[in-house]
């Protein structure tokens, strides 16, 4: 019998103890809706959707997005028309690159955290935490969308005496247009930006002295 009671009491001790670093140190239990290391997305659908000269004669800019999040299989499919990789006996993907640099990371600014595209295997990997969509662009409807791309140049992959700007530029355009079509296709509302805070950004999402940010673009479902 006294056995038992110091087990009780250990066993109280040490779930006491417990309590108190979670409620003193770091949140640490993840729920559904917090930021996951890695989000392992499902295969993206590379067919079908609605015809090319329908998608030309629909695509527009919107700038009036509901809340509602965009489902795993969405976000997928979404990243792989973006910039996946559509060749993969040759890791080639669905936009230029000038020399095939690839100089380009696609950042996703979400609610539950913020994440690079990582195309080889097909997730999203956590940056931070935080919900930095207020960071994301000056516009109001930018903390409101579910999902703000951030098209990021790394210069460091260039090759020496390269335009960097101007290819940078060229790569953010290609990609905005892969998701201008997409979201078209998918029923999805979506507006290329310029105006964000690039500097304050570029602290948020931990960016290297190389990385510049190019554009931004939101994307979510109609208001
Ligand atoms: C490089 C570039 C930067 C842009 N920046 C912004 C922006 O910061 N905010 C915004 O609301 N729209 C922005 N736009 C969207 C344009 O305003 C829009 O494309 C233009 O009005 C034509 O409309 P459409 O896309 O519906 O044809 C930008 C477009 C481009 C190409």
């Amino acid at each position: 019998m006294k056995k038992f009671i110091v087990i009780i009491i250990l066993i109280s001790a040490i779930v006491g103890f417990a309590v108190f670093l979670n409620s003193n140190g770091k949140e640490i239990i993840y729920s559904e809706n917090t930021a996951k290391e890695k989000i392992k997305l499902p295969e993206p659908n590379t067919t079908g959707g609605m015809p090319l000269m329908d998608a030309l004669k629909n695509r527009k800019s919107s700038r009036k997005f509901s809340n509602k999040e965009l489902s795993e299989q969405m976000l997928s499919d979404l990243l792989w028309a973006a910039f996946g990789i559509n060749r993969p006996e040759t890791g080639m993907r669905t936009a230029p690159t000038a020399n095939n640099t690839q100089a380009m990371d696609i950042y996703v600014i979400m609610k539950n955290g913020s994440y690079i595209y990582n195309a080889k295997e097909n997730s999203l990997d956590l940056i931070s935490e935080e919900d930095l969509r207020e960071y994301a662009g000056t516009q109001d409807f930018v903390k409101v969308a579910p999902v703000n791309l951030i098209y990021v140049s790394d210069y460091s992959r260039f090759k020496e005496g390269s335009n960097k700007e101007l290819y940078s530029g060229a790569h953010a355009g290609f990609i905005g247009q892969n998701v201008y079509l997409f979201c078209t296709s998918a029923g999805l509302n979506t507006v290329i930006r310029a105006w964000l805070d690039k500097e304050e950004l570029k602290k948020k999402l931990k960016l290297k002295e190389e990385q510049h940010i190019v554009l931004g673009q939101t994307v979510g479902f109609p208001e």
